[in-house]
């Protein structure tokens, strides 16, 4: 459980693929994540192509991490799993994505959320890039790399911020 302590947002990678046993584990903790009625809604993409990994990265104005990185991850939402008055699937796919960066920062690799869902310009031309089907949305894009920066630990405890028994 260190990770939920040292893992930080990794931008610059070297230039080394991302290890198969790495990216298999990185999938396994992402389904492994709690989801509302055990619906387990999400897909994965996995997307190692440089040039497909150039397009993508420049559908977010916030997605340079993705084109630095070997790798890009993009957790997707199916609608038709979830279910189609279910709206906890946000939910869902933010626990994939946690327990992804967790993974990542265990396998002493690097990442970085990159935010799609649900700002509607970029879900929708990363769904057109993707050639997604219509129940199926991007949710984010997750860069990962074997990081030229190191997870490290800082402290966000902020005492005042819990109250107990009432406001
Ligand atoms: C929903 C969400 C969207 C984010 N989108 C981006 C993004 O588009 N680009 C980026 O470089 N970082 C993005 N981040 C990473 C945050 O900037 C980062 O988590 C925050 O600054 C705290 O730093 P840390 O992850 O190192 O603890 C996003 C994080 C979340 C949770």
């Amino acid at each position: 459980m260190n990770s939920i302590f040292t893992r930080r947002s990794i931008r610059e990678y070297d230039s080394r693929p991302v290890e198969p046993e790495k990216v298999d584990k990185i999938l396994r903790a992402g389904m492994q994540a709690p989801s509302a009625m055990n619906r387990q809604p999400w897909e994965f993409l996995v997307v190692t192509n440089p040039e497909m990994i150039q397009t993508i990265a420049a559908l977010s104005p916030y997605g340079k991490p993705a084109a630095r990185a070997p790798m890009v991850l993009v957790p997707m939402v199916n609608l038709q799993t979830a279910g189609e008055k279910n709206r906890f699937w946000v939910q869902d796919l933010s626990a994939s994505v946690q327990n992804i960066l967790l993974q990542i920062a265990e396998e002493g690799l690097g990442g970085c959320w990159m935010g799609i869902y649900p700002d509607e310009d970029r879900t929708k031309k990363l769904h057109d890039a993707l050639g997604l089907p219509e129940q199926v949305l991007p949710f984010a894009l997750i860069s990962i790399g074997h990081g030229l920066q190191e997870n490290r630990f800082v402290d966000r405890f902020v005492p005042e911020n819990v109250h107990y028994e009432t406001y």
